[in-house]
């Protein structure tokens, strides 16, 4: 019978064509030929997709080191580390057990078991300000904030989510429960030994250390123990190694130090399957009167006798963006 013979051969070309317009929808090349929005490309997740690109400017790229130190690391087995702080962990074993020991190192199980992990990293530049970026940036998976930048207040343009929040102690002066989720985790970056005492005695109520500090950190700090978590310097190794090429092999002859903020990118790249940045950038160098951050009325001029170097991190930040491994959500 004829006809019957004829439907299946419309059928048939009818799965032929659907199966041709999908494919071609889906690639980037073909969107302009479509009128009508077919997807919001930019919040897609494709698994592994940052650790393909990453492999190209890491070269060694693994993600098989934990993000956080673990108390059986140090307890059980003694894991020499070819570094001191900030970069490793010799010479400060004993002070981070005691601080192991009161504090997790699990990454919690909603976003361990994520099967794609989208992330926004926010920095803490002017550009957020009046941004109306709190929305788009309370949607990713997870959102990665640094130091002491505030949130209550700012919602509408830096949003309200917040993951992970890297700080150091002179740093810490934020209210932990104010400016954070009741399961955001509060993750410190160790720089030097002082930083898990002060992390101890603050935690255990002990008598505060005054000392050794280039600012005094925050006396009361309200957290509770359990968000708490080490970061691996592992990842300050990295950045440092990769991402500015610094000699690793002399590191007494340099006092340069990679910032808050290009560790967390480098973070994001160990485990994220797509990275956005905003709020990072810094007003033109010329500009020395131009505050620099959304909540404080600091000028470039205070960053003049810090231990980083801007430009250099900027052409870091530059050539992620041009190999696609990141995308900028302000103007960078
Ligand atoms: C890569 O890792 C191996 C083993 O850890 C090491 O021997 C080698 O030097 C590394 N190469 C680079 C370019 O870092
Ligand atoms: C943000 O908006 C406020 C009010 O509209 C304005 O006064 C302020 O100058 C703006 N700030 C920036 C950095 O654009
Ligand atoms: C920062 O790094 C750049 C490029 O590596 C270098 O030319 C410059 O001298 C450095 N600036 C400072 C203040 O060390
Ligand atoms: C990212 O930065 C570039 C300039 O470096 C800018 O042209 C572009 O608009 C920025 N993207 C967004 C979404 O702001």
């Amino acid at each position: 019978s004829l006809p019957g013979v004829g439907w299946k051969i419309l059928a048939g070309l009818a799965l032929v064509l659907g199966m041709a317009w999908y494919s071609i929808s889906r690639e980037e090349r073909y969107l302009h030929l479509f009128p009508f929005p077919v997807q919001d490309d930019s919040m897609l997740c494709p698994p592994g997709e940052v650790e393909k690109k990453a492999t190209l400017l890491l070269g060694n790229y693994t993600r098989d080191h934990p993000l956080f130190l673990q108390l059986n690391n140090y307890f059980w087995v003694k894991t020499p580390s070819p570094y001191e702080l900030p970069y490793g962990t010799k010479g400060s074993e004993d002070s981070l057990l005691r601080v192991l020991a009161i504090t997790s190192y699990s990454v919690p199980q909603s976003l361990q078991s994520m099967k794609c992990r989208r992330c926004a990293v926010v920095g803490n530049g002017l550009r957020l300000l009046n941004s109306s970026l709190g929305e788009a940036i309370n949607k990713y998976d997870v959102v990665i904030r640094l130091n002491n930048a505030p949130v209550h207040r700012y919602e509408a343009d830096v949003g309200s989510k917040t993951t992970m929040r890297l700080f150091y102690p002179e740093s810490a002066h934020f209210d932990p429960k104010r400016e954070n989720n009741p399961d955001t985790l509060l993750v410190l970056v160790p720089f030097k030994p002082m930083d898990f005492l002060w992390l101890e005695t603050i935690l255990n109520d002990k008598k505060r250390v005054h000392k050794g500090f280039w600012k005094q950190p925050p006396l009361i700090w309200d957290a509770n123990p359990e968000q708490v978590r080490i970061l691996n310097p592992y990842f300050m190794e990295i950045t440092a190694a990769k991402l500015l090429n610094l000699p690793m092999k002399q590191l007494r002859k340099v006092k340069q130090k990679p910032t808050t903020g290009l560790l967390a990118i480098t973070l994001a790249l160990h485990f994220c399957d797509l990275v956005h940045i905003a709020g990072f950038g810094y007003p033109d160098s010329a500009n020395k009167k131009q505050t620099i951050h959304y909540y404080e009325q600091i000028t470039l001029k205070s960053m003049v006798a810090s231990e980083h170097n801007i430009s250099q991190e900027t052409q870091a930040i530059k050539k992620m963006l041009d190999l696609g491994i990141i995308k900028n959500l302000t103007y960078f």
